[in-house]
């Protein structure tokens, strides 16, 4: 078995030079970036989300439509994990290393914040962000449901007082909603969800194509603590080993990448990120 932090001194040396001299630089995150801050993966075995769940039970819109409490109660906890957890250094050096590389573009298929959080601007969340809640036909959206509950909406049908399109409260006193319950819409009635992307549905349109416009103009690409399982978001590396970048990929456990990367470093984003930039 690899050790989980077995990249040699040879391939941080040589991801450093690559680093200093690339001019365009994409990364691709994946839930692996985030382990270290405690935020379970999907697939590792044990400790992964789908270890224990079935996403077709959480992660569509047939699940929300069959079982709306379920789902809606799922997503609370994880965004209740998601608060409590902090970025870690993985987060922290590759917002660093965006002020340090004159065209950089971060691509996440995490939905947790914690890029944004460690400081990290030119970010593309593909698969949305967990703090956002949006209504399910698509007439309101809060940037952060944790704050707009705190400011006591909870969108309790009937209880909401309309104040507007995007981001405001009703007056109905409560923080907490009812254990079980899925806040409405204050603008049609319809449930509220989490705004993250659910298996079956688009992908962000605008947020794609910037992704795959960043990678075919890269020069150096890395892959970080993804499996790579998950299309459109695995075309990328492919994608980036095509139009000629170099493509380096740091994951701990070996992945279907790894045999078509021109580096494959087994590491912990945590552990090998902050060596680049140091
Ligand atoms: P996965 O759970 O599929 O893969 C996580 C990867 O991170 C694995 O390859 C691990 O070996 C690696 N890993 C674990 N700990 C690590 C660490 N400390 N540092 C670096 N790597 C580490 O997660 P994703 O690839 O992000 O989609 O999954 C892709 C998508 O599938 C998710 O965005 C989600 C999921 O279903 C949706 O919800 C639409």
């Amino acid at each position: 078995m690899q050790k989980p932090n077995a990249a040699t001194k040879q391939q941080i040396k040589r991801l450093r030079e690559l680093v200093q001299e690339a001019t365009r630089v994409a990364v691709l995150t994946g839930a692996g970036i985030s382990a270290e801050s405690g935020i379970p993966t999907f697939r590792d075995a044990q400790t992964g989300h789908w270890s224990k769940f079935r996403p077709e039970e959480l992660a569509t819109p047939e699940a929300f439509r069959r079982n709306p409490d379920m789902v809606w109660r799922w997503y609370a906890e994880r965004r209740s994990a998601v608060r409590a957890a902090k970025p870690n250094a993985g987060h922290f050096a590759l917002s660093q290393l965006e002020t340090s590389v004159p065209n950089f573009t971060l691509i996440t298929q995490n939905v947790d914040g914690l890029h944004r959080r460690a400081g990290s601007q030119r970010l593309i969340e593909i698969h949305g962000n967990i703090l956002r809640v949006r209504c399910f036909g698509g007439c309101v959206s809060y940037a952060d449901w944790v704050e707009a509950e705190a400011r006591g909406f909870t969108g309790r049908q009937g209880a909401a007082s309309h104040q507007g399109s995007t981001g405001h409260q009703g007056a109905t006193g409560s923080a907490v909603p009812e254990l079980g319950s899925v806040p409405r819409c204050p603008e049609c009635g319809d449930y509220l969800r989490p705004d993250v992307v659910w298996f079956g549905e688009n992908l962000p349109e605008a947020g794609i194509e910037q992704a795959f416009t960043a990678t075919e103009q890269a020069d150096l690409f890395l892959s970080i603590g993804t499996s790579a399982l998950v299309y459109p978001a695995a075309m990328l590396p492919q994608t980036a080993v095509q139009s000629g970048a170099t493509v380096v990929e740091i994951n701990p456990e070996e992945t279907p990448l790894s045999a078509m990367v021109h580096i494959s470093i087994r590491g912990t984003a945590a552990v090998v990120l902050p060596q680049l930039v140091d």
